[in-house]
């Protein structure tokens, strides 16, 4: 964070303080988050994800899997509320849409697009906005009305939206991160050795923590996760984005030499 930054380091000197929960607070006050993904064979993505928030202290976490309704309850962790989307009030949640969705994510974009409070965008969901301008044009819409909105894509999810190759989007990360920010209004989450934050008319951010242990299949849906609670705390979607960006890094750096990292075992160390 820059010095010149104002806001983000108001932020800084009262995160610790935004860390220790009032004693007179309940479930209500940090806040509920739908997580909306899961395509048949991609259920375990959402799950991680809905893991990620609970761990990372969200007061309720509802899945809504994208296949049909295979589960009713998930046994490890039965805190998670299984639920059909449309049986969701989108409007008074964090909505963390995408991980693992394949095709069918489509079919809910529109609704989370147009109603959920906060929203994170990952994986499918941002494959399928690269894939269709009715989707881009419910995105903008979205960011200009001020909804906070985070985009978390890979460096491949990243040159889809953006048109171009894989090695453009890395050989300038910055700019890649700047420009689909620009592009779509609300913030973006490059992710990979080094993630860049970046938001309209801000400095971007380059996280320090993380190592490559991290490059498992999952570690990207316990991000989203962690990201959705950090919203659904309150927290505005830069600094939200900044700090699950940094927790989830500090995690992996932690991590006990010579045990392998596995992105269950990335949510719970979270906590
Ligand atoms: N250094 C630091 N961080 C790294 C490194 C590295 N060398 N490699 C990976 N990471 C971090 C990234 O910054 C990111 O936070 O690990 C995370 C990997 O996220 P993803 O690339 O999204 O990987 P993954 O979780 O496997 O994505 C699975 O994406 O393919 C879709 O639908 C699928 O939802 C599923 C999800
Ligand atoms: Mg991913």
């Amino acid at each position: 964070v820059a010095p010149q930054d104002g806001a983000a380091c108001a932020w800084l000197s009262g995160a610790s303080a935004a860390r220790q929960r009032p004693h007179a607070s309940h479930k209500g006050s940090y806040g509920d988050v739908a997580v909306l993904g899961g395509a048949p064979g991609m259920a375990g993505a959402a799950l991680l994800a809905g893991s990620a928030s609970l761990h990372g202290g969200a007061g309720r976490v509802f899945v809504a899997l994208l296949d049909g309704g295979s589960l009713g309850v998930d046994p490890g962790r039965p805190e998670l509320m299984l639920r059909a989307p449309d049986a969701l009030d989108l409007r008074a949640m964090t909505v963390v849409c995408g991980c693992g969705g394949g095709k069918a994510v489509r079919a809910v974009l529109p609704r989370v697009l147009s109603l959920a409070a906060r929203a994170v965008l990952d994986a499918d969901a941002l494959n399928a906005i690269a894939a269709d301008p009715q989707l881009q044009m419910l995105l903008q819409a979205r960011t200009r009305r001020g909804l906070p909105t985070v985009l978390t894509p890979h460096p491949l999810e990243a040159a889809r939206l953006l048109g171009l190759s894989t090695a453009q989007v890395q050989a300038d990360r910055l700019a890649a991160a700047r420009r689909l920010a620009g592009q779509h209004g609300g913030v973006v989450v490059l992710k990979g050795s080094g993630t860049v934050i970046a938001a309209p008319g801000r400095l971007p951010s380059i996280n320090p923590t993380g190592n490559a242990r991290l490059a498992t299949a999952g570690t990207g849906d316990v991000l989203a996760g962690l990201l959705g609670a950090r919203l659904a705390s309150g927290l505005p979607a830069f600094e939200a984005a900044c700090e699950a960006v940094h927790d989830h890094g500090l995690a992996a750096d932690r991590w006990p030499v010579g045990q392998a990292l596995t992105a269950t075992h990335l949510a719970q160390k979270i906590s």
